[in-house]
């Protein structure tokens, strides 16, 4: 969309994506389609569509629970917004991090964390913190209210049926490349 491209072929984001145009239409088609035989997909509308699917076309107010060096990555990442997550607010349980401001939200205690989220109708935190303490944490969360957790803490967390918990190990990316990696040193070997 972004390079003005208005209609593409399954063949061609299939070049694009390095997937099968079969299992690009065959996935698409879950969803019911989004193409006419023959026409290919209006990418406008294909992007749209896709972004409704995804939730993208709510707003969600989200925290972060640790302001350490990843939560202060994360927080100071300007690119949610444009999909629609609002970064509201940040905590923190060292004293000496309370007050910092990061990207115009002022880091505050755990303590306040209740009243902020009722206050604030906020659906999604982020877990910044070291496993120890990540179970307890996201027990209150969800006694709080919140509705969903993009977990980078190192623990499988118990919460109960209902509340989205999306875990994120950086590391599985590493390891994919280093998959790929050796496979390809292995292929120019041979
Ligand atoms: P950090 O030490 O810079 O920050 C952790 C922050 O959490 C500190 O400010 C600390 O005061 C705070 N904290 C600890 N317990 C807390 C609690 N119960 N409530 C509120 N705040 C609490 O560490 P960093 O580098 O930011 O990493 C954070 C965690 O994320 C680490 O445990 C690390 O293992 C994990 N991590 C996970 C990755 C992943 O791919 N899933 C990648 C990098 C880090």
């Amino acid at each position: 969309m972004a390079d003005g491209v208005e209609r593409i072929s399954s063949q061609d984001l299939s070049k694009l994506m390095n997937v099968t145009a079969s299992q690009i239409r065959q996935d698409f088609n879950n969803f019911g389609g989004f193409g006419q035989q023959g026409y290919g997909y209006n990418v406008e509308y294909l992007y749209n569509e896709i972004g409704k699917i995804l939730g993208l076309d709510q707003k969600h107010n989200f925290i972060i629970i640790g302001a350490g060096n990843l939560g202060r990555a994360l927080g100071n990442y300007m690119n949610f917004e444009r999909r629609g997550f609002l970064f509201k607010g940040m905590f923190d349980m060292n004293p000496d991090l309370i007050g910092m401001d990061v990207r115009g939200v002022t880091v505050m205690h755990t303590d306040e964390l209740e009243k902020f989220i009722r206050e604030n109708e906020i659906d999604i935190a982020v877990l910044t913190i070291p496993k120890t303490g990540a179970v307890a944490v996201a027990e209150k969360l969800v006694q709080y209210g919140i509705k969903a957790i993009w977990n980078f803490a190192h623990v499988d967390l118990k919460v109960p049926a209902g509340i989205q918990v999306e875990n994120v190990h950086l590391s599985d990316s590493l390891m994919k490349l280093s998959y790929n990696l050796n496979r390809y040193n292995e292929e120019q070997n041979q």
